[in-house]
């Protein structure tokens, strides 16, 4: 269950043997080697050395280790962007990027498409049917360092084609991005160009087609180093490693051609970097990572419709990339790992055995040190290799949550083309709904809008502005509670305001209107009373009306803060923390759902019939477990930064 990324051409021969006897002796089962290693594969072109990754590979395997093999396409070498600068990207400025980091393409060149069928295919002959490959990771992190978005020429008659398959007729193409406005009006596909480069603001229908395209050029290129894998690698596993709060393309179907979803979990720096987060908050959790963001890409992997899911890469200490790199607290390591086996995770496998003393990561912690000694790291790992045991055949099951979060990556695009107040972030918005529902000791599935809804008691949509084909029918067909965010069904797919007024097709549910909104400066502060208390609310306040629903909660002019019709329930506001915690309770209570309150530092997660219960922060609490439960690890009272499971009694 455990794993580890590893780099041989990173180290002289004579160490491999013993490397993979200390990781076999660390209880590590699968190694990830080979994702950015081309120029050793292939150091010119067509002069393929397979040599070192053969004895690599026999290396690891003579230890019992099963290895996940990368194909390189994140680092293509010198010689070939040399011979084919065409394979190189751009940014919004369109300057081309050079060599000498990594993910150095860009997605629609048809060079490096060639470039990809090529190594891919090289790879997967050679190694294909070797009996250690257990499975393929393919690429690494797309889109990291910002390169899902390319603005060169290459680019511009792939994004038409998408248009021409879109809307078949330019007619069609002005009406949807309402080109009417500021004289837009386009003669033909071939007059449209990327939407970089305007003197302000360009027509938001065409950034959000663009950030479509975008996101389809990564899926399909992913397709094309999938097909070929599949077809020379019969039986092994496809798998991809997204990142954290990473949104930049639309991870749901890209994970249709992958059977092992994974993720790169490094919790500090996705504390610090990816959320706001109050400056309090962040330095509370600045060692120990906030409580709800590893576990929420846990929830969200689970989400993508593979049978497996695992944590490719596992952070084992301080990392390098963060403006700041605090070193996790002693035991962290081992309760992230516990964590994501909590949430279902097949495989946690940490990034990187050893600390490499060179070049750009040398600043990031291994599970060893550079000088080979094992670092605190590697002590948790090798702790959670030991309890491992006890809780084996409970561990990488599905089990249904009892409530759903809809997560949605078009709607992340669509806020951040226009926010229309700066602060509407969706993913913050998501995120605290699902924060919300954790502090109450609540389990939660995350799935994309459209997913079939049966079985849950709670559907939460912190926000959904466009919704695609099923989405409304899953809703509506589910018989959960729906909590509907602000803004939802506020766009058409071709981003206008609907006919009728938002929330569009959702008055399928809830008949009622948004007539209007209004973004309020961190200084405005508004208030909503519900169910006799007053919270304070502010940045987004919108004037709902409608006949048919009932109001449950009002603004301080008596306006409708609240909109309540049958089991669909409406919320015209940016919700704060306080607010949400008690309307969710009260919604997943009426349910029927058993709601406990848990101190800010804990958190539960139930896997059959352990629960979990993980202490974030570095003060002793209580486990809330019932009389007569059977503790599997830990006990009655779990330390800082420690964790306890127990089965039902
Ligand atoms: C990941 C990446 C690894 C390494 C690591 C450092 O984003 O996949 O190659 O760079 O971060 O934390």
């Amino acid at each position: 269950m455990l794993g580890v990324c590893y780099y041989p051409e990173h180290w002289p021969e004579s160490r491999w043997a013993e490397d993979a006897a200390a990781m076999a002796a660390l209880g590590i089962t699968y190694v990830r080697i080979g994702e950015f290693a081309w120029s050793f594969m292939e150091p010119r072109r067509d002069a393929f050395a397979w040599d070192w990754l053969d004895r690599a590979i026999e290396t690891l395997s003579a230890a019992g280790l099963k290895v996940v093999l990368g194909t390189p396409t994140a680092t293509p070498p010198k010689w070939l962007v040399d011979e084919r600068p065409e394979i190189l990207p751009a940014d919004d400025r369109g300057r081309v990027l050079r060599f000498g980091a990594r993910r150095h393409y860009c997605f629609s060149s048809p060079a490096w498409w060639e470039e990809t069928q090529r190594i891919v295919e090289a790879m997967g002959a050679r190694y294909g049917n070797h009996p250690a490959v257990a499975g393929w990771q393919i690429d690494n992190e797309y889109g990291c360092h910002n390169t899902v978005l390319s603005y060169v020429p290459h680019c511009v008659p792939a994004f038409r084609n998408w248009l021409l398959d879109r809307y078949k007729t330019i007619e069609r193409l002005n009406e949807a991005w309402g080109t009417a406005f500021w004289s837009q009006t386009y003669g033909g596909f071939h007059e449209v160009d990327l939407p970089n480069l305007t003197v302000t603001e360009a027509n938001p229908s065409h950034l959000l087609d663009y950030r479509r395209f975008a996101s389809d050029q990564v899926a399909v290129y992913n397709r094309l180093q999938a097909e070929i894998l599949r077809r020379l690698s019969p039986g092994r596993f496809l798998a991809h490693n997204f990142m954290g709060f990473f949104t930049e393309f639309d991870h749901y179907p890209l994970a249709r051609d992958l059977d092992v979803v994974s993720w790169d979990s490094y919790p500090l720096g996705h504390t610090d970097q990816r959320l706001p987060m109050p400056a309090e908050d962040k330095k509370r959790w600045a060692r120990s990572g906030h409580p709800d963001v590893a576990a929420f890409h846990h929830d969200l992997c689970r989400g993508m419709g593979t049978a497996r899911w695992w944590v490719m890469e596992q952070q084992p200490g301080p990392v390098n990339w963060a403006d700041f790199n605090p070193a996790p607290a002693k035991g962290m390591v081992r309760l992230w790992t516990w964590e994501a086996f909590a949430h279902g995770a097949e495989v946690v496998s940490y990034f990187r055995w050893r600390q490499a003393p060179f070049a750009q990561e040398q600043m990031h912690a291994g599970l060893n040190r550079p000088d080979g000694a094992l670092d605190q790291g590697g002590e948790e790992a090798r702790q959670v290799g030991e309890e491992i045991a006890a809780l084996a055949d409970s561990l990488g099951k599905r089990h249904q949550a009892p409530v759903a979060l809809v997560f949605d990556y078009e709607a992340v695009w669509t806020f951040e083309i226009q926010p229309q107040g700066r602060g509407f972030n969706y993913k913050d918005l998501a995120h605290r709904f699902y924060r919300c529902l954790r502090r109450l000791g609540l389990d939660v599935d995350i799935l994309p809008a459209g997913a079939a809804l049966d079985g849950y008691a709670l559907a939460v949509v912190p926000s959904l502005p466009i919704l695609r084909s099923g989405a409304v029918a899953a809703l509506a067909e589910s018989d959960a509670a729906v909590v509907l965010g602000p803004r939802s069904g506020s766009k058409t797919e071709s981003f206008q305001i609907p006919e009728g007024l938002p929330p569009g097709p959702l008055r399928q549910l809830i008949d009622m209107q948004v007539t209007r909104v209004e973004s309020l400066p961190p200084a405005v502060r508004d208030q909503i009373t519900w169910g006799n208390k007053g919270y304070s609310i502010g940045l987004w306040r919108e004037r709902l009306e409608s006949a048919a629903a009932e109001t449950q909660a009002r603004f301080p002019d008596g306006e409708t803060a609240i909109l309540s019709q049958g089991r669909t329930h409406y919320l015209g506001f940016w919700p704060e923390e306080d607010f949400l915690t008690d309307y969710l309770a009260s919604l997943a209570e009426a349910r029927g759902l058993t709601v406990q309150r848990l101190d800010d530092a804990l958190r539960l997660r139930r896997l059959g019939d352990l629960t979990f219960a993980f202490n974030y922060g570095d003060k002793p609490l209580p486990a809330p477990a019932p009389e007569g439960s059977a503790f599997v690890l830990g006990g009655r009272e779990i330390a800082g930064h420690d964790l306890a499971v127990w089965r039902k009694g």
